[in-house]
């Protein structure tokens, strides 16, 4: 089908050339593109072009519809406005050499080609998902400059690495509207991410409507959860953006939402209320010996299966508790009878008749790493949480695997450490190249524990941008600096979408810092961090009535600013200019403490800050004493540093959850030479 579009009201448009200043490795692109040569010129945005589309399906015609939106809403130029012409000199070809498939597939071609010059784009891709692809490339090429907006002239191949860039978000711990996946749909679409993993059920609730089942809605969630009518608009809205949904239902683990509704299906007596918080021990899995079990979990998986159209159905299976299963004397003499002689050959049973419950419905079974059993038959699909070695070992047992250790967003590590982790790295560097292509990709993940949807956008971006280029872009694209450079503006780019991960946080600091001078507070919140991993667990167990309004939960999960300051220290010997901006900062946490204090014991918000805005102010003593020796020319003797060290050591202690995250740049004042006089 040859279909052309004129008068899309593309609000793009074009003109003369003119000469091209940003070199390509200077375009805010994320991820960064497989292929990309940056030519002179650059096509500027002031007149509607000529558009023709061909050989595309409905997904392309409103995903350039979208686009057309976005490039209004950012530029002002016209948008749908039937009296303008089109400018027939200047051309927006686009084409598609075909259809994509009904569902869209694992295997399908992600591709594209762009050409921008003066005189116009040309995007053409195999299939649709390239297309849509190309349209997020270009929305961040188009860039407000001198002569208005433009696009760079640019010749872009790009592929990517992986067929699976997915990211998970668990909507049961806290449960999370429709809205608020959108948002992050959108964000995803803008940073080509392919799969949006939803962990559906878990022993905190059950998230979707079961008509056959209704009971595990009417009593094993909190009254939240999804109506099958949301499920389908969201699986439409998520593949108009080539984005495709893997429900997830955790069992046998996990699953204490489920016992609610079938008590008489648990391993162990009592269980009566969806867990609440990490106080609530009871949490018993599935009994695998009951038949019920397998008859509800093909009523339901049948059921899901059938709502959620992906070819992959995740059955959990992480973190058993085999110990109900060990006190359970109905289930030791079943186990002793048939041959059992473990919890892991029970839990690899349950799994071989779950894999065929679902492969029943017409799906692929995925799983947590947990699942992984020789006997089980090679179309599953295992997701490792435990590490390079796990993945690898998976993949050298045959099975399709993919890579979400190092990808858990919410244990608060910097982009960086994140954007380190690849998932042909480690023991999996040394596969064949036959089990290396058993490594389908990797998928960011962020669990909900401590997360309410206030809270979410800003634990998942833009760090899950660092995540989305590891997985599309070359092996070699490894530039931190460059990553960080682009991901801010990525971040700015992610509002514009909707999401709210500046917004919100931003909202919440000012929530905490109601009635006191925000100068104050600003200056100790910029050097603070949530704790890393899982350390919050240690003194604060989570419980979902908790209201999560505190700085931990308020402040980004990486300060910006406290990594600029820490670089700035490293050239504290050599570069003047940093000197002095380094002293101001120190100054000022120096003395921010006495007059933050009075403020911090008039909410119950910012009482728990104390002891930290005391340890700034030390080292902001300490850098400060640091700083005039190194400007003095005169190091400071060893008994000086020790003590300095001391001093820093005794201050960096967490408290309220967070970590000062400067501490780094006081160190490396202590370490620096003295300027030479
Ligand atoms: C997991 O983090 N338990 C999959």
């Amino acid at each position: 089908m040859t279909r052309i579009c004129q008068r899309l009201g593309l609000a793009v448009l074009l003109a003369g050339s003119i000469a091209a200043t940003a070199k390509a490795d200077e375009l805010n692109l994320m991820p960064w593109p497989s292929h990309i040569e940056q030519q002179a010129g650059a096509l500027n945005l002031n007149r509607l072009p000529h558009v023709e589309v061909t050989g595309c399906e409905e997904r392309v015609t409103s995903g350039l519809d979208r686009f057309n939106r976005a490039v209004a809403l950012r530029t002002g130029m016209p948008f749908l406005n039937p009296d303008l012409k089109p400018d027939t000199a200047t051309m927006f070809a686009i084409h598609c050499a075909a259809h994509g498939d009904k569902v869209q597939a694992l295997e399908e071609d992600e591709s594209y080609k762009l050409t921008v010059t003066a005189a116009g784009i040309d995007l053409s891709a195999p299939n649709p998902l390239g297309v849509l692809h190309g349209f997020q490339t270009l929305l961040q090429l188009m860039h407000n400059g001198p002569q208005g907006w433009e696009i760079p002239a640019v010749q872009i191949e790009d592929t990517p690495r992986f067929p699976w860039r997915g990211l998970m978000i668990d909507v049961s711990r806290h449960f999370m509207g429709i809205d608020v996946l959108k948002r992050n749909i959108d964000g995803m679409e803008a940073v080509k991410y392919n799969v949006l993993h939803l962990h559906l059920s878990d022993d905190e609730g059950f998230r979707v409507q079961s008509l056959k089942r209704p009971k595990l809605t009417e009593v094993a969630s909190d009254g939240n959860f999804y109506t099958q009518e949301q499920v389908r608009d969201l699986v439409e809205y998520a593949r108009a953006r080539g984005i495709r949904v893997v429900p997830e239902f955790d069992v046998p683990g996990h699953s204490v939402s489920w016992l609610v509704a079938y008590p008489e299906l648990a391993s162990a007596p009592g269980v009566t209320k969806i867990v609440r918080s990490q106080y609530d021990e009871l949490r018993p899995p599935f009994d695998p010996t009951n038949d019920g079990t397998y008859k509800l979990l093909d009523d339901v998986f049948g059921e899901m299966a059938k709502l959620f159209p992906d070819e992959y159905f995740h059955i959990g299976g992480d973190e058993v508790d085999g110990k109900y299963w060990d006190h359970n004397e109905k289930i030791q003499a079943w186990m002793k009878e048939h041959n059992i002689k473990d919890n892991h050959a029970l839990q690899a049973y349950f799994n071989q008749k779950i894999q065929k419950i679902v492969n029943k419905h017409g799906k692929h079974m995925e799983g947590w790493d947990e699942i992984v059993a020789s006997d089980l038959p090679k179309d599953i699909l295992v997701q490792s949480w435990r590490g390079p070695k796990s993945i690898a070992q998976t993949a050298q047992m045959g099975f399709k695997t993919l890579l979400s250790a190092g990808y858990y967003l919410d244990l608060q590590y910097s982009a960086a450490t994140h954007y380190a982790v690849d998932p042909l790295e480690g023991e999996a560097a040394a596969l064949t190249p036959e089990q290396k292509k058993l490594i389908i990709g990797g998928e960011a993940a962020q669990w909900t524990e401590y997360v309410t949807s206030e809270i979410l956008d800003n634990r998942i971006w833009p760090r899950a941008g660092a995540v989305a280029e590891r997985l599309w872009s070359p092996e070699s694209v490894t530039d931190v600096n460059s990553m960080y450079r682009r991901l801010a503006v990525l971040s700015d780019e992610l509002q514009w979408v909707g999401l709210e991960h500046t917004t919100s946080s931003q909202r919440m600091l000012d929530r905490i810092a109601a009635g006191m001078p925000y100068e104050l507070f600003n200056t100790l919140a910029v050097t603070v961090e949530p704790v890393k991993e899982y350390e919050r667990e240690t003194t604060q167990k989570y419980d979902t009535n908790m209201p999560l309004n505190h700085l931990v939960d308020a402040d980004p999960p990486e300060s910006n600013e406290a990594r600029r300051i820490n670089a700035l220290a490293t050239q504290a010997a050599s570069n003047a200019e940093a000197r002095a901006e380094l002293r101001k900062w120190l100054v000022r946490w120096r003395d921010n403490d006495a007059k933050i204090e009075p403020y911090l014991a008039t909410s119950e918000l910012r009482t728990n800050l104390v002891p930290l805005s005391q340890q700034l102010a030390v080292l902001g003593t300490v850098g400060l004493q640091a700083l005039d020796a190194i400007e003095s020319g005169h190091a400071l003797t060893a008994d000086q540093q020790k003590q300095q060290n001391d001093s820093i050591t005794a201050a960096d202690v967490h408290h309220a959850q967070m970590l000062i995250v400067v501490v780094p740049a006081v160190k490396s004042l202590v370490a620096a030479e003295p300027v030479a006089h």
